[in-house]
């Protein structure tokens, strides 16, 4: 009963939670995308079904339609794919679907309300153009696209449709992100001071290959023809959460990327580190390497009065280090670690991270994602934002600032590429500011 109920169930005690806590209407002020997700809404629609097709049924599209046989408003009546074994695959979780090779075939059916592209980032501009022109609400996995150049015409297309358009930023649909976000926002921890992002994992990012002529096809994401790499694929979701914060988008980027490790024909760096610079000074570091994961994955919002994780959903206050602080020197003084006792000043105290106490964003259990799976995490926001996208596929409702957001994200991490390739520091290019940025 609740399987069946999953996805609708916790948008709305999701949307219901985060209402109370902030007030009901200040929520949706600071996070104007979940207007068009709201319980009343749901409400209003739960009768109708939107009626979805489904475009690259890989790995990720095969997890979409794990989610939306969930979703008691959505109904997949049409899936594609160029790759037979992934389409049989997902025709076998969805055998009433009728079944495309070709994408212009699906966009051409008049049954069909959305559109979820879930293809290699290299297709992502081309599907969504021609969906969007063939009258289909859309939702496309992120990054936005492959290109700035791409980004734009997407944006330009998305500002002249009455078509609803998501990318997958599922953090801004993700409880504890939500709240976190919120809570520094408000201010709650006093003024956003720096940001410090990070990926890591321990895994050559491959896929066995059935037969050599597939090696790009299946391993697109180590290409550069298909993929923007370790950036477009895992920071683009962790530098969007770091402009929601700051409501700016930094004005310079630098970097070095490397192949350190797997040195097996790829193109795509396998070890990224990036200095994001805004107007103001303040600066996103970012961090990813894929042969080591001690440092799994976090999005650290650093404060004056605290520092939130927001991808553990947890917080810790810059005053309770100061506790353990003074704990640490008296027992450093009785166990007679000191020869002499030094006078109280700021040189004495503990710098240590694990001196702090976490405090929990939630009062609640709720999922972590560590990093590691390239398919997807439960409960991280992806089943609810396509819902949304269903509810949107029936109401017709754009859902603020999801489009801008990950255009913002995108074009940071193609930036950031392009700093590391020729090793320079790239100023954010007047030619794709949009009115949505704040520098
Ligand atoms: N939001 C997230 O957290 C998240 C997680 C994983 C993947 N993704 C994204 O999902 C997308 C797909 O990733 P994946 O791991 O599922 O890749 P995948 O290789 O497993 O699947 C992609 C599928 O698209 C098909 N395809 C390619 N071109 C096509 C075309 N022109 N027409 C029809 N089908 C086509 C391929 O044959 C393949 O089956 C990527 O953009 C990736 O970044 C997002």
């Amino acid at each position: 009963m609740e399987k069946q109920q999953g996805v609708d169930l916790s948008l709305r005690k999701f949307i219901k939670d985060l209402g109370c806590i902030a007030g009901g209407t200040a929520l949706l002020a600071t996070t104007p995308w979940l207007k068009s997700c709201t319980p009343e809404k749901l409400e209003e629609i739960k009768k109708e079904k939107a009626r979805i097709g489904i475009i690259g049924t890989g790995s990720r599209g095969q997890y979409h339609i794990v989610n939306l046989l969930q979703i008691p408003h959505a109904q997949i009546v049409a899936l594609c794919d160029n790759y037979d074994v992934n389409l049989e695959a997902a025709h076998a979780m969805v055998p009433d679907a009728r079944t495309y090779t070709d994408y212009h075939e699906l966009l051409d059916c008049k049954d069909i309300d959305g559109v979820i592209i879930a293809t290699p980032l290299g297709a992502h501009a081309q599907i969504t153009l021609d969906s969007l022109a063939a009258g289909k609400h859309t939702f496309c996995e992120k990054a936005m696209a492959l290109t700035m150049d791409e980004c734009k015409a997407v944006y330009d297309a998305y500002t002249k449709s009455d078509r609803a358009l998501y990318f997958c930023m599922q953090r801004m649909y993700d409880e504890k992100y939500v709240k976190g976000m919120q809570m520094i926002t408000s201010g709650q921890f006093g003024d956003v001071v720096g940001m410090r992002c990070h990926w890591f994992r321990n895994a050559d990012w491959r896929r066995p290959v059935p037969s050599p002529e597939l090696e790009r096809k299946i391993n697109w994401r180590l290409y550069r023809e298909y993929s923007g790499g370790l950036m477009t694929e895992l920071a683009s979701h962790q530098l969007e959460v770091c402009t929601l914060v700051t409501g700016k988008m930094p004005v310079e980027v630098s970097g070095f990327g490397d192949i350190v490790y797997w040195k097996d024909g790829r193109e795509v760096y396998d070890s990224c580190n990036c200095v994001f610079h805004f107007a103001d000074g303040r600066k996103i570091n970012y961090e990813t390497l894929i042969s080591n994961k001690f440092n799994g994955m976090e999005d650290q919002i650093l404060c004056k009065n605290g520092t939130v994780d927001l991808a553990k959903g947890v917080y810790y206050l810059e005053e309770d280090n100061m506790i353990f602080g003074v704990r640490q020197l008296l027992d450093q003084v009785r166990t007679g670690l000191f020869a002499a006792v030094p006078t109280a000043g700021p040189s004495w105290r503990p710098e240590l991270k694990s001196e702090y106490v976490p405090h929990a964003v939630l009062d609640k259990h709720y999922d972590v994602n560590a990093g590691q799976s390239m398919i997807g995490v439960v409960n991280d926001g992806s089943d609810v934002i396509v819902s949304a996208f269903c509810q949107s596929c029936i109401t017709g409702e754009k859902a603020e600032n999801v489009v801008e957001e990950a255009y913002c994200a995108t074009l940071l991490c193609l930036l950031a590429n392009q700093a590391m390739d020729e090793r320079r520091i790239v100023t954010f290019p007047d030619e794709y500011k949009i009115p949505y940025m704040k520098f």
